[in-house]
């Protein structure tokens, strides 16, 4: 079976085809950073737009890279939310659209589910359970994935994510938009200690997160630093890492501790993280866990797990066919 996803949720227009026997055939990608970066942020009308322009050229380019003629495709997977909604509805409506004229079914997916499945992509995959470490520009979350579908959420950050924390941080640094691998980068210079910037709720003994604290820790250094100099800016830059990852490895840790799972799945765009996939490794040997990433190309926003998902969700017995649709630009995982 071939499923086309198609992933339009923020700035990133992506599409996949999937083969449920052979893994993804082709998947293509188009980021709309440039666009966004004059602006610091992204603008959700400009997405749009630029969805509706890019949609169309990346799918035929995906199906002639795979020689997928378009027949032969079984199935549509769209990302229905969360997200911003115009950009979520040029996925949906071109989707849905495209399912009823080749008469196929169109599975409405969940951003965040394809981002929790997409180590399924890797070699080796994780088999179920498994705690889930979901760390994005929008989530941190971490989640009980007993199966496909059945998710319980563990805890989540009760203010900003991980990669919000990230870009914020970038933009204090003058790293500009997007900046999680450019804070990243700059860290590499830094040295370690030179700022001990807060551990927001590590001890708070449940499985929450809170970023706002550390985000201001940061503000106040730049600005008690004054003249920013390359090597200050890397140290700051060094601190903050060393604060996230360090929540992130510790709390991922009290999760596999609570849960009593020794499987550790990571996703999401600050999976991609370096510093964090390090630390993860080290605090996953040592604790005897198996740990999972997707592939690096396929930790920040894709079709493919978009496709992933809605494969899981066809397997499942899900087969939508109807002219109704409709996006959900703010949709909790696991709720209805
Ligand atoms: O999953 P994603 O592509 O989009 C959302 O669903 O939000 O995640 C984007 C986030 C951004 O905040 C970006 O700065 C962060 O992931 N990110 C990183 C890295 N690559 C992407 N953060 C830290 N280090 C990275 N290498
Ligand atoms: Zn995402």
């Amino acid at each position: 079976m071939i499923v086309l996803g198609l992933e339009t949720s923020c700035d990133e227009t992506g599409v996949a085809l999937l083969d449920s026997e052979r893994g993804v055939l082709a998947h293509a990608l188009h980021s709309q950073v440039d666009m966004h970066r004059d602006f610091g942020g992204v603008v959700p009308e400009l997405a749009s737009r630029d969805h509706i322009r890019r949609l169309l050229p990346l799918v035929r380019r995906t199906l002639t890279e795979a020689g997928v003629a378009l027949p032969q495709v079984d199935a549509i997977a769209v990302t229905a939310g969360p997200g911003l909604v115009g950009a979520l509805l040029v996925g949906a409506s071109f989707g849905h659209a495209l399912g009823f004229a080749l008469g196929r079914p169109v599975i409405d997916v969940h951003h965040m589910e394809g981002h929790l499945l997409s180590p399924l992509l890797a070699q080796p995959k994780p088999t179920f359970p498994f705690v889930a470490l979901l760390v994005s520009g929008g989530h941190t979350q971490l989640m009980r994935v007993d199966g496909f579908g059945a998710y319980r959420l563990l805890g989540e950050t009760q203010d900003d994510a991980a990669g919000e924390a990230f870009d914020k941080t970038a933009q204090l640094l003058g790293l500009g938009y997007p900046g999680g691998p450019a804070v990243s980068r700059l860290a590499e210079f830094g040295v370690p200690d030179a700022f001990a910037f807060p551990r927001p709720m590590l001890h708070s003994r449940d499985l929450h997160f809170s970023f706002s604290g550390l985000k201001t820790a940061v503000l106040t250094a730049v600005r008690n630093a004054g003249n920013l100099c390359e090597q200050v800016r890397a140290d700051i830059a060094r601190g903050f890492v060393d604060a996230v990852v360090d929540v992130l490895v510790r709390k991922s840790l009290a999760a596999l501790d609570q849960t009593g799972l020794r499987r550790l799945v990571v996703a999401g765009g600050v999976g991609a993280n370096d510093q964090l996939r390090q630390a993860l490794k080290q605090a996953a040997a040592q604790a005897g866990a198996e740990l999972f990433f997707p592939p690096l190309a396929l930790c920040t926003d894709n079709g493919a797990m978009i496709a992933m998902a809605g494969l899981a969700r066809l397997q499942a017995g899900a087969a939508e066919q109807s002219l109704a649709f409709g996006v959900r630009p703010r949709w909790p995982l696991g709720g209805s």
